[in-house]
């Protein structure tokens, strides 16, 4: 999908439709909705008068053949009340009309800037909404829909002098097209993604884009005594994987900060001896969507160029059952030399990526950032709305946050007290993998990741809940979502 700056008076753009957006308000038609009104000979203010266009949050109002314009339709989304609009309503309002258009197999349309909104920043919005509403996971269909956005041009947009809205584009555009690289990943079934094809995939990515990359194979991470990544592996014939993605800037001050990216890749989580029920257990494909929310982040960042270093680590694996698959009760020392009771084998995650953080520690980051479908606990808590936010100290969790705000992405700080700690003291061992059942389940989780993060400033986000949404909104696909990848970009990039 090409995505252009249109300088042409938008009524003669010739296309399948121009697309804008109507506020919630008495006076719908003002600046260019009003200009097309008149065109109209008034028709949007009687459609309105009676009640068919009422502005409210992403209504579509769909005319054919429009009076006074070129375009072969006429697209208007409903904005909302004016005083709760923002940027992020933007990306909706591109994408919810790009899908609806795309349904209907139009293949050319122009995205017209309303007054408020033209400058860099909306210009950049309505990239990304609309490449992120473009992602089709239609791969395994034999037969294809067959329906394609050919070209999209932005209207109306001026930035004023010296603003580069091109450029402000393709920020855009990168962002989103690493969100839809990830939920690619994301969407693979576990037969076609294994640690070692996932490992592929990320070496190919990396030297697209420029990354530095190491990949980790079972007999590196026997020699480095990954223990707690071996302990969930060692049920699987399908042997595990650390992936290691190095962004390296231009030019590094010494001794500055290096940000650690660690990424949960379980290419398929049955569970292990403690197995999982059959109800949804397919959806456990997705239980890498950690490490492909940190591949993707990476993607951009090779783009984008944030001053400090930063590297990904990404502890990848099955968690099978089998005669050599690890049984609750087993006690595992984990690469940090820190002994773990795995109370259940199905509590998998927090293990690798125990060794994940320790590793990340050794190559020298100084802040950590995990991403995890950690714990169903999460959904209890926060449903599939917010992304579940620990870290300490509270001040890197809160410039961390201030990041989401900005990308437009929702994230809700979690407490991680040390009253928590006290529920995963194991009875043998120095910690275990489980809270004592008293509920707290993603709390407690963060804190075994806690142990290994030690004092380095840390976030954990539990995407259990967010990564994956199994209904589609207006301007997303139903699937894997690509959060949390916008708001790690816009944390390095300010870091
Ligand atoms: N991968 C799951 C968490 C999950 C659940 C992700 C639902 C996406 C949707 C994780 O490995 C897991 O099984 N967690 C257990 C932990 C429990 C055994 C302490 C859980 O949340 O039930
Ligand atoms: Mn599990
Ligand atoms: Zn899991």
């Amino acid at each position: 999908m090409q995505i252009q700056l249109e300088t042409q008076p938008y009524s003669s753009l010739a296309s399948g439709a121009l697309v804008t957006y109507i506020f919630d308000k008495d006076s719908k038609f003002e600046g260019v909705a009003g200009e097309i009104d008149r065109a109209m000979n008034g028709r949007l203010s009687s459609l309105a008068a009676a009640g068919e266009i009422t502005g409210k949050a992403l209504e579509l109002v769909l005319i054919h053949f429009p009076q006074g314009l070129a375009a072969e339709r006429l697209v208007l989304v409903g904005a909302g009340k004016p005083g709760k609009f923002s940027i992020s309503d933007l990306r909706k309002i591109a994408g919810t009309a790009l899908r609806f258009l795309k349904s209907r197999g139009v293949k050319k349309f122009a995205f017209l800037a309303r007054e408020g909104e033209r400058g860099a920043e909306a210009a950049r919005a309505v990239a990304e909404g609309l490449v992120l509403a473009d992602f089709e996971s239609d791969k395994y269909r034999t037969e294809k829909k067959n329906r394609e956005i050919g070209s999209v041009s932005l209207a109306g947009f001026d930035g004023g002098l010296g603003a580069n809205l091109q450029e402000a584009i393709d920020h855009g555009r990168i962002i989103a097209e690493s969100q839809n690289f990830a939920r690619d990943l994301i969407n693979e079934p576990s037969n076609h993604l294994t640690p070692r094809m996932l490992a592929a995939k990320a070496e190919e990515m990396a030297a697209e884009v420029g990354l530095g990359v190491e990949i980790l194979d079972e007999r590196r991470i026997a020699d480095l005594k990954m223990g707690a990544l071996i302990g969930v592996a060692q049920g699987s014939v399908e042997p595990p994987r650390m992936i290691i993605l190095r962004y390296v800037p231009a030019t590094t001050p010494a001794g500055g900060p290096v940000l650690g990216l660690i990424g949960k890749a379980v290419t398929f989580d049955t569970g292990g001896i403690s197995i999982k029920p059959a109800n949804n257990m397919e959806k456990m494909k997705y239980d890498m969507g950690g490490g492909g929310t940190m591949l993707g982040a990476m993607r951009a960042l090779a783009y984008l160029k944030p001053r400090i270093p930063v590297i990904a680590v990404i502890p990848s694996t099955e968690n099978m059952p089998g005669g050599r698959a690890q049984k609750p009760g087993d006690v595992q020392t984990a690469m940090s030399g820190k002994t773990i009771e795995v109370i259940n084998t199905d509590a998998e995650g927090r293990l690798i990526l125990a060794d994940g953080i320790t590793y990340a520690k050794q190559l020298g980051c100084t802040h950590l950032i995990d991403a995890a479908t950690l714990t169903g606990a999460i959904e209890v808590a926060l449903s599939n709305v917010h992304v579940g936010a620990f870290g300490t100290p509270r001040e890197f969790l809160d410039e961390f946050l201030a990041s989401t705000k900005s990308a437009g992405e929702k994230m809700w700080p979690m407490p991680i007290d040390d009253e928590y700690e006290e529920m995963i003291k194991s009875n043998i061992a120095d910690i275990r993998n489980t809270g004592s059942g008293k509920g707290g389940g993603a709390i407690t989780a963060a804190w075994f990741l806690k142990e290994f993060a030690e004092d380095t400033p840390w976030v954990h986000l539990d995407i259990a809940a967010t990564c994956w949404v199994d209904e589609g909104r207006p301007w997303l696909a139903k699937g894997p979502t690509g959060v949390a990848i916008a708001s790690i970009i816009a944390f390095a990039l300010r870091m």
